[in-house]
């Protein structure tokens, strides 16, 4: 596995010496997810939160992976309510009981770190608090299932089973993603699909899992800002994000939050 090749679905494998890198990099954009939590609250504006965001990935010595990407002009998508991903900060003040997604992507010496979580401006009602624990844990169950040997396609089935069995809905328009020395790179991630189907996960290679789970139903549609995605039915819809390297026995978190602050305190 030393040779950084290209597996035969074109999916790259890191070296050893790799891992230390996409660690760093995760754990600053981890440190950003940990210190932005506080700053939520009814009253405050997504630009706000971006602006933060940006100023902390310059600080760290990191630069965004997002500002410049395909035209995209944030360090962050935050993404309230019923917006299931890529939500461009901005003008919109948050208010009691808002969920919201908030995603960062930094590079630093060349490596990617990607990681999303969930937040609440003040107190969220109970099925909120229900569909974010729900998509907390259905990644936690994907990444349960990530060791060499196993397929792709275990770690849709785990998210996937979990979630439909709380009655909620997996999104099928967005998936995860290879990532390293670059952003975007094969597999495609998905977070829905069958035991023993799709590409077999080997040793170093490094990919993230960010399922988006939906109160109702899955389908989504892009507003006319080209980016924004909401849920068709406006059913509120979460996210939670991580990046992850895969090791002889199962894999290393690389998004880790250094503080310990991944799922917020509820109720
Ligand atoms: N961080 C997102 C992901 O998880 C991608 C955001 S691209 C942007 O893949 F341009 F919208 F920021
Ligand atoms: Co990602
Ligand atoms: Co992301």
């Amino acid at each position: 596995m030393n040779d950084g090749r290209l597996t035969k679905e074109g999916i790259r494998i890191h070296n050893p010496d790799d891992f230390a890198g996409m660690h760093a990099a995760g754990q600053v954009a981890a440190q950003i997810l940990d210190e932005v939590g506080p700053l939520i609250a009814p009253g405050v504006t997504t630009g706000e939160l971006d602006d933060f965001i940006n100023r902390r990935v310059t600080e760290l010595g990191s630069t965004s992976a997002t500002i410049g990407y395909r035209g995209y002009q944030h360090a962050s998508c935050i993404s309230v309510n019923h917006v299931v991903c890529h939500g461009i900060p901005g003008d919109k003040v948050l208010k009691d009981g808002d969920i919201l997604n908030i995603d960062v992507t930094v590079i630093v010496d060349g490596w990617y770190g990607d990681t999303s979580r969930m937040y609440v401006a003040g107190r969220a009602s109970r099925k909120a608090e229900r569909l974010i624990q729900v998509t907390h844990d259905s990644l936690m169950r994907g990444i349960e299932a990530v060791r060499p040997g196993a397929t792709f396609g275990d770690i849709g089935h785990a998210i996937q089973s979990h979630a439909e069995g709380q009655r909620m809905s997996v999104v099928r328009d967005f998936c995860g993603h290879g990532l390293g020395r670059t952003f975007h790179a094969p597999p495609n991630v998905l977070h829905y699909g069958r035991p023993g189907k799709g590409p077999v996960i080997e040793e170093g290679m490094f990919f993230t899992i960010e399922p988006m789970i939906n109160l109702g139903r899955p389908e989504t549609k892009i507003l006319a800002d080209d980016w924004t995605a909401v849920t068709r039915d406006k059913s509120l819809s979460a996210q939670f994000e991580h990046s992850i390297g895969v090791t002889a026995d199962g894999c290393e978190i690389f998004t880790l939050s250094p503080g310990g602050l991944f799922l917020p305190a509820m109720g």
